[in-house]
C-alpha cells in the first residue's frame, strides 16, 4: 500500500471522541464526556428543514449561503452586538468545526504558528495540523483565574507566528474573557500584525460576564468570529455554523468553500433561518437551565473540598481530579467509566495544562449529573 500523506500519519485524535464512543457503548453508564444539549429541537425549526425539503430545495446554492439565512444572521448581529456588518462578510459553514477550518485555510501556510489556548478544544490542535501549520499553545493557569496573560502569548510570538485563537465563553473552562482583556488581546495581534480568530460558539450561555466579540472593535479587518447552531439551538448533528469574516475577502472565502464542501445543505439553512429569525425563548431557557445545573453542581461539590472553576459560561465545569489521576488522568477516565460508570472528558485531551483535571458537561439530565458527582471520590474521602 502507498504511504499517506506525511503530515496525516501524525494527525491528532480527539480525546474527547476517543472516551466518548466507548462510555455509549457502556451499558448504564452516564456519560457527561460529550458537549451536547438535550433539549427538543423547537417545532418551528423542523418544520422549516422540512418544508424546504419537500418543496424540492436541495439544489446547489451560493458557497456563501443562502440570501435569508445570511440577512437573519446580520440581523442577529446587530441585534447582539449594534455593529452592522456587510452581506459579503458573513460564510455559513458546516458548522463551527467547518467554520475554523474556513477561517485558519486564510491565514495558515504549511509551517507558520497559531497560538491556541491550552486547555483548548480539541479543534484548535487538530485543524492547524491538517493544513501542515503549527499551533503553540498558550497556558491558561488557575492563578491567573484560568484567563489568557497577554505577557503570555506575546512571549510566544515568532516570524513564523500568524494568529492568535481566543475561545470565549471557553470550552472546556467555561470561563468569559472580560471585555477589556478582549481588547488587550486584539491590540497585541495589531501590535504583532496577527490575525484574530475567535470561537465564539457559546456565545449565547453567559451567567454575568457579558460576551464581547472582538470583532466589534475590530478597526483594521483582522478578526475572523466562528459562530455555531449547534450549542445556542441544540442542532449538532445538523452540522450548521458561520463565519464573521473581514471585509473584502468573499472571492478567496468562496473559492475555499467551492473546493471542500461547496454549499451548506438548504434544508439546514432554512432551519437555521428559523431558528434565528422564530422565538428565541427557547435559547433563554438553555441558558437558564445550564446556569442552574451550574450552581446546583457548585454547591454539591464545594462541601465535599473539591477545587474546580464555577463556569462564567458555557455548559461545563472545569473540575480537579489530579488526587485521583496520580498524573494520569486519560487513563484514569477509562478507569472510572468501567468502575463508577461515568464517562468524563480527561484535561489532558485539552492540552498538558488540563492534566489532573476533567471537563464534565452540565447540559444533560440533572439527576444523572448529580448521581455522576456524588460517584467521583472527593479529596477527602
Ligand atoms: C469551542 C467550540 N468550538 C467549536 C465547536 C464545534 O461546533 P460545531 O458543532 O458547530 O462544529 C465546539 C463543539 O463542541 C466547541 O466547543
Amino acid at each position: 500500500m502507498p504511504q499517506l500523506a506525511a503530515h496525516i500519519q501524525s494527525q491528532p485524535e480527539s480525546g474527547i471522541r476517543l472516551i466518548t464512543e466507548r462510555a455509549w457503548s457502556t451499558p448504564g453508564a452516564i456519560v457527561l464526556s460529550v458537549g451536547e444539549p438535550q433539549f427538543e429541537l423547537a417545532p418551528h425549526v423542523t418544520e422549516a428543514a422540512i418544508e424546504a425539503w419537500r418543496r424540492g430545495d436541495v439544489r446547489y446554492q451560493a458557497n456563501a449561503g443562502i440570501p435569508a439565512l445570511k440577512q437573519a444572521i446580520t440581523a442577529t448581529y446587530e441585534r447582539d452586538y449594534g455593529v452592522r456588518v456587510a452581506d459579503e462578510q458573513v460564510m455559513v459553514t458546516a458548522g463551527a468545526v467547518q467554520g475554523m477550518h474556513l477561517a485558519l485555510s486564510l491565514v495558515l501556510g504549511a509551517g507558520d504558528e497559531i497560538l491556541i489556548p491550552d486547555p483548548g478544544y480539541t479543534i484548535f490542535e487538530m485543524a492547524p495540523h491538517l493544513l501542515q501549520a503549527r499551533s503553540v499553545r498558550y497556558p491558561l493557569l488557575p492563578e491567573n483565574d484560568f484567563l489568557p496573560s497577554v505577557a503570555d502569548i506575546e512571549a510566544l510570538i515568532t516570524p513564523r507566528t500568524k494568529a492568535i485563537l481566543l475561545n470565549s465563553p471557553s470550552n472546556p473552562l467555561g470561563s468569559v474573557i472580560p471585555g477589556p482583556l478582549v481588547e488587550e488581546v486584539y491590540e497585541l495581534a495589531r501590535k504583532h500584525d496577527l490575525w484574530l480568530i475567535s470561537d465564539e460558539c457559546y456565545s449565547a450561555f453567559t451567567f454575568g460576564e457579558p460576551h464581547v466579540s472582538p470583532t466589534t472593535i475590530d478597526t483594521d479587518g483582522r478578526v475572523f468570529a466562528v459562530y455555531s447552531f449547534s450549542k445556542t439551538y441544540g442542532m449538532t448533528g445538523v452540522r450548521l455554523g458561520w463565519v464573521i469574516t473581514p471585509p473584502g475577502m468573499s472571492h478567496t472565502l468562496n473559492a475555499v468553500q467551492e473546493s471542500t464542501v461547496s454549499c451548506i445543505n438548504p434544508p439546514a439553512q432554512w432551519a437555521g433561518v428559523a431558528a434565528l429569525t422564530g422565538p428565541q425563548d427557547y435559547v433563554t431557557h438553555a441558558r437558564d437551565f445550564y446556569e442552574k445545573a451550574a450552581a446546583e453542581a457548585a454547591a454539591a461539590l464545594a462541601p465535599r473540598g473539591f477545587r474546580f472553576l464555577t463556569p462564567s459560561g458555557a455548559f461545563y465545569l472545569w473540575l480537579d481530579v489530579s488526587h485521583l489521576s496520580k498524573g494520569d488522568v486519560h487513563a484514569w477516565t477509562l478507569r472510572f467509566l468501567d468502575e463508577a460508570k461515568v464517562g468524563l472528558a480527561p484535561g489532558s485531551a485539552f492540552g498538558p495544562h488540563g492534566e489532573g483535571w476533567v471537563r464534565i458537561s452540565l447540559a444533560g439530565d440533572r439527576a444523572e449529573l448529580l448521581e455522576a458527582l456524588s460517584r467521583i471520590p472527593a479529596p477527602a474521602d
